[in-house]
């Protein structure tokens, strides 16, 4: 279905990597070289890649390259280390609501102390390391999966009557914002894959039309069926026509269940709770943030204006006009339904107690 080289946002391997640059989809499908960290920082901030799992994967992936590359440079273990924690924290300095790279980095961070009571020879600690960033693809990969199977099933339990399900979602969460399959549209995948889907209605997703350009991109190759509305026909679509469940992505969840997601996310939860509409988040538990209570703590990132007051560098907007451009809101918990990780589907109010045991486990 959507596993082909058509939709890969990040193409990897050992010594290269390039990615999809969505900013010129959906007119143009072309790859931009990423050959060193400061290539992906620009890339993530301006937003050629985006999606937090996708910039996660990126942004790891791009300090792989360029240790493999550069190696000649380290002379002692610890100079990789210095090297490798400089790098990721500039990284988190692109872009900053999303927490999965953050969780990454200090997963990666974790992981240089033991490693080097292991390697006292660069060469063999760099291969290692190597390995171990390289793994965060197969990983995302595989949560997408399990997010899928654990979102459908859910959706289909609390819907008994329905056989065929028409859903809301926003954004792009799709195989183009992770490394693939894609998170909510994960769900939405899984259901139409089980014969369980009737239609798709997904938001234009203003103001940078991640819905218009990129998830109907995903759709149309996956030839799922899908009907695009501006985001403000929200409402009256949940009076006109059935939906039976709401399922967007997630940048950041706090503890309490607070979820920061694409601007537009907050209203479409209101919009759910008056209707009875269950309202989902997707996202895997790199995307939830146990250091943060509440999503008052949360950073929510201001774009710039022009890409509010233009399309494709043509002004939409009269000259001179002051906006306000967040990109990203929050979703209070008590309007959640449920949070679909890969490790189950989880209410707001159960969810640090449920990611505290899982890590005692792992
Ligand atoms: O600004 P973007 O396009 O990076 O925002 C993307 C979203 O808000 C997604 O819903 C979120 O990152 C989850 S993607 C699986």
């Amino acid at each position: 279905m959507q596993d082909d080289q058509t939709l890969k946002a990040i193409c990897y391997q050992r010594g290269s990597l390039s990615i999809l640059d969505q900013l010129k989809l959906p007119d143009e499908s072309s790859y931009i070289p990423i050959n060193s960290v400061d290539d992906a920082w620009k890339a993530i901030h301006t937003m050629s890649i985006r999606g937090a799992p996708a910039i996660a994967v990126c942004g790891v992936l791009s300090l792989a390259i360029e240790l493999n590359n550069s190696r000649s440079k380290f002379d002692s273990v610890s100079s990789v280390q210095q090297f490798v924690t400089a790098e990721l924290n500039y990284l988190l300095t692109a872009r900053p609501t999303a927490v999965n790279l953050t969780d990454a980095a200090k997963t990666i961070i974790d992981y240089l102390i033991p490693l080097s009571n292991k390697h006292g020879n660069v060469s063999s600690y760099i291969d290692e390391l190597l390995v171990f960033m390289e793994q965060f693809l197969e990983r995302d990969l595989a949560d997408n999966r399990s997010i899928g199977r654990y979102g459908a099933e859910a959706i289909c339990q609390n819907n008994t009557n329905h056989k065929k399900l028409n859903v809301l979602t926003h954004c792009n969460t799709g195989s183009l914002a992770t490394v693939g399959f894609g998170t909510a549209l994960g769900v939405i995948r899984q259901l139409a894959v089980n014969d369980a889907l009737q239609l798709v209605y997904f938001t234009e997703t203003r103001p940078y039309n991640q819905g218009s350009r990129l998830t109907a991109y995903e759709l149309l190759h996956d030839r799922i069926p899908h009907t695009l509305i501006c985001d403000s026909m929200a409402g009256f679509l949940m009076q006109k026509e059935p939906i039976h469940a709401v399922i967007v992505g997630a940048d950041r969840i706090t503890a309490n269940g607070d979820t920061a997601n694409k601007i537009g996310t907050y209203q479409l939860a209101i919009l759910a709770k008056h209707h009875h509409i269950p309202f989902y988040v997707a996202a895997p538990t790199t995307s939830i943030d146990l250091t943060k209570q509440t999503g008052n703590e949360i950073v929510i990132e201001q774009r710039p204006s022009r890409e509010m007051t233009s399309i494709k560098g043509i002004n939409i907007a009269a000259e001179g006009v002051q906006v306000w451009n967040p990109a990203f809101d929050i979703t209070p918990a008590h309007l959640i339904t449920g949070i679909i990780t890969e490790h189950g589907v989880f209410k707001p109010d159960e969810l640090e107690e449920k990611l505290l045991s899982l890590k005692e486990v792992q």
